[in-house]
């Protein structure tokens, strides 16, 4: 991670482009636009890179959720069931559309835990959200069989794993679509900006048009003012800045990846030295994006010691167990319910709580994270760096 580390001359022509055109935006403007079309280009790109048959730009990660939800039907008096692992925004997406999230423990690949999924679906599911965590692979084959005998589509959030693939096939592509986020943290980014991809023609045709007001896009003599509409829409629509940056960096994507594949490589072998270490399940190595490194110790006391000889040394890992924006028991706004609607909708309906997360609900998510310790890979790491990675660790292998 993240992509911003090799921003560079290519954005800078691409982006050069559209300022030359004066053309910020990704709808009309036909002539002065002198057939510069970045966003409609990057989606094009985006599709064939994934395998995907069509991709939706929109303006960030969270958006593409909401899009693709929206676009899949969901809405009030609806559940979606995600992982307890994820960030913030899988949740506030769902909770967006008026639907209501559940959520799922998540086992040694960090992601969904598919017996949990089918312990935890009811009635109402009408989606699944599996989240490819931290760059890599959830058990997407479960995931999809346990859905698939109950009819319940499944929306996978690869926001954080762009060029991940599972035996060869790219994530985002198993289920009836796949979100991106393209922020400033992620292996490609575009400032800001999100994506959708899916097979299904009629699925992308809602998400293009509810992310633009509902506008129809079909050409008539009234140019976009006389464009129809089906339903009601908002705005997600992304920039053309964006789209320009997006094609820079999605050419460079599987570069990025390699080498922090190299750099993930050379941190491993370091932390293999530490006694009574295991490491994350990885599905399938070879399609790992290499984003992050985790690796568990026997219990959280242990991975505590650690964490604190590593912090000594100027080498401190994340514990996402302690972490605020990416685990269940630390969403306390989430537990409260607390929302700036006053009335309390949807935690409360008058004086009554319907929504009730107990922070406790998912103890097995919380013994593993309590245990785990991670480390982005940066896509450049400098020898100076490595070599206190390595001291560091050293260290920490002998408390
Ligand atoms: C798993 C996951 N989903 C969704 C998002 C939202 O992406 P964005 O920041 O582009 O809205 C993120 C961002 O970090 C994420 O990690």
């Amino acid at each position: 991670m993240p992509g911003f580390e090799i921003f560079g001359e290519e954005e800078k022509q691409q982006i050069d482009q559209v300022l030359d055109t004066g053309v910020l935006f990704r709808y009309e403007f036909d002539k002065e636009r002198r057939g510069i079309y970045k966003v409609r280009e990057f989606e094009e790109r985006f599709a064939a890179y994934t395998g995907a048959g069509f991709a939706q730009a929109v303006t960030s990660g969270t958006a593409a959720l909401k899009v693709a939800l929206t676009a899949m039907g969901i809405g009030a008096g609806d559940e979606v069931i995600t992982q307890g692992f994820t960030f913030v925004a899988t949740w506030e997406a769902i909770l967006d559309t008026g639907a209501v999230p559940v959520f799922t423990e998540v086992d040694k690949t960090l992601n969904m835990d598919p017996a949990d999924l089918a312990a935890k679906i009811t009635t109402r599911t009408r989606a699944i959200i599996p989240v490819h965590m931290l760059g890599a692979q959830a058990r997407i084959a479960e995931i999809k069989e346990v859905a698939d005998s109950r009819g319940i589509p499944v929306l996978e959030d690869t926001a954080q794993a762009a060029g991940a693939r599972l035996q060869g096939k790219h994530l985002g592509t198993f289920g009836a679509c796949g979100t991106f986020s393209f922020d400033s943290v992620k292996t490609m980014t575009t400032g800001e900006g999100g994506m959708i991809i899916t097979d299904d023609e009629e699925l992308w045709r809602n998400m293009s048009e509810y992310h633009d007001h509902g506008h129809d896009h079909v050409p008539n003599p009234g140019a976009r003012g006389g464009e129809g509409r089906r339903f009601i829409g908002f705005n997600y629509r992304m920039m053309e800045i964006q789209g320009a940056i997006g094609l820079a960096q999605l050419a460079k994507l599987d570069d990025m990846i390699t080498a922090q594949k190299k750099n993930k490589a050379a941190l491993r072998e370091a932390v293999a030295a530490i006694p009574g270490v295991e490491f994350r399940t990885i599905l399938d190595e070879e399609g790992d994006s290499a984003t992050f490194l985790c690796f568990m110790l026997p219990d959280a006391d242990r991975a505590a010691a650690v964490n604190e000889v590593l912090r000594e040394n100027g080498v401190g890992a994340i514990n996402f167990g302690e972490n605020t924006w990416h685990f269940y028991p630390r969403w306390e706004h989430l537990a409260a319910g607390k929302t700036l609607c006053e009335n309390g909708w949807p935690f409360t309906d008058g004086n009554r709580r319907r929504l009730v997360y107990d922070p406790q609900a998912l103890p097995q998510s919380a013994r593993l994270m309590a245990r785990t310790l991670v480390y982005p890979i940066p896509v450049r790491l400098s020898g100076e760096r490595l070599s206190q990675l390595r001291e560091g660790l050293k260290k920490a292998a002998r408390v």
